[in-house]
């Protein structure tokens, strides 16, 4: 078999099964190009001319074993790969940590927050950094940016240290076990965050492969905005005159609203819709 018929194999067969995609790709043939490639251990930028010569026997055996685990354990193949890609930029990942998807990362990429900032932006923090995913796409994006990233969770802290390694920023990202705010000290002219922020009913349905994920790094109670709320108490304190709050808030735009309808937030763009990645400014958070 050649790679291409391997990957459309592999995605009839995930569909047919009722795989759950989200965590890295949102469709099975983008999934069953990752899961092709990875078993081949091919660049997932291979020209595709590459892709229509048959490979042997072994390889052939190796996408299908993957593809089986997919299936049977239903774990997302980050976690059965240990290797997620945002951005272009590859992670390390397992379970210890969501797997990087965040839409902040896309923010990033189209600089849709340089409009705040200034050359003298120099302090950010990645708030509940997870596997260290933003803080390591904004000091590689800010190459003058020192990044402070926060979790309470002293396992995800371990990815994240493994991530700024293999990126080599350990003098540009410090690591802060935190519950919220409650051990972050510095002032920051930008602070990201993506935070656990599923509703508890969306909580009670979510698929196999999302329930393989810490639930710490999902969970945001019963209107998903019990972190948020905490989080607006006391973030202002942490910045500066002229700093921005850039927060990812997914599908719970209604929630935000009826939970803060005082506040008139900035709505950054993406591909994934208008209203789910928000900015607000010092001001905007103080009025
Ligand atoms: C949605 S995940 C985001 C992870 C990472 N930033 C990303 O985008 O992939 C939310 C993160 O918040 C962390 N978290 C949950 N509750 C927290 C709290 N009270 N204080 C700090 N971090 C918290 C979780 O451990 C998890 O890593």
């Amino acid at each position: 078999m050649t790679p291409v018929q391997l990957i459309v194999h592999c995605a009839q067969q995930m569909t047919q099964a009722g795989v759950s995609f989200g965590q890295g790709t949102l469709y099975p043939e983008d999934e069953a190009a990752w899961l092709v490639l990875w078993a081949l251990g091919l660049p997932l930028d291979t020209d595709t001319s590459q892709l229509t010569t048959d490979v042997d026997e072994q390889a052939v055996q190796s996408v299908l074993n993957l593809l089986a685990q997919r299936i049977q354990t239903r774990q997302p193949l980050a976690y059965l790969t240990k290797e997620a890609w945002l951005q272009g930029v590859s992670f390390y990942v397992d379970e210890r940590c969501l797997i990087p998807r965040s839409l902040i990362a896309e923010a990033i990429a189209a600089g849709s927050m340089d409009p705040w900032l200034s050359p003298d932006s120099t302090k950010a923090l990645d708030m509940c950094t997870g596997g260290g995913s933003l803080a390591v796409l904004l000091a590689l994006a800010y190459p003058t940016m020192h990044v402070d990233a926060s979790d309470i969770s002293a396992q995800a802290l371990e990815v994240a240290q493994i991530n700024i390694d293999r990126h080599g920023l350990p003098e540009r990202i410090k690591l802060l076990l935190s519950d919220g705010l409650s051990h972050v000290q510095g002032i920051y002219d930008l602070i990201v965050c993506n935070p656990p922020y599923v509703n508890a009913q969306s909580m009670a349905a979510l698929p196999a492969e999302f329930q393989a994920e810490p639930v710490l790094a999902l969970a945001g109670g019963h209107d998903g905005m019990d972190f948020v709320r905490r989080l607006l108490q006391t973030v202002s304190n942490h910045l500066t005159d002229h700093g921005v709050l850039v927060l990812e808030i997914g599908h719970e735009i209604q929630h935000f609203q009826q939970a803060f309808a005082q506040l008139e937030p900035v709505y950054l763009s993406t591909s994934a819709g208008e209203e789910q990645v928000l900015l607000f400014t010092k001001q905007a958070l103080l009025t």
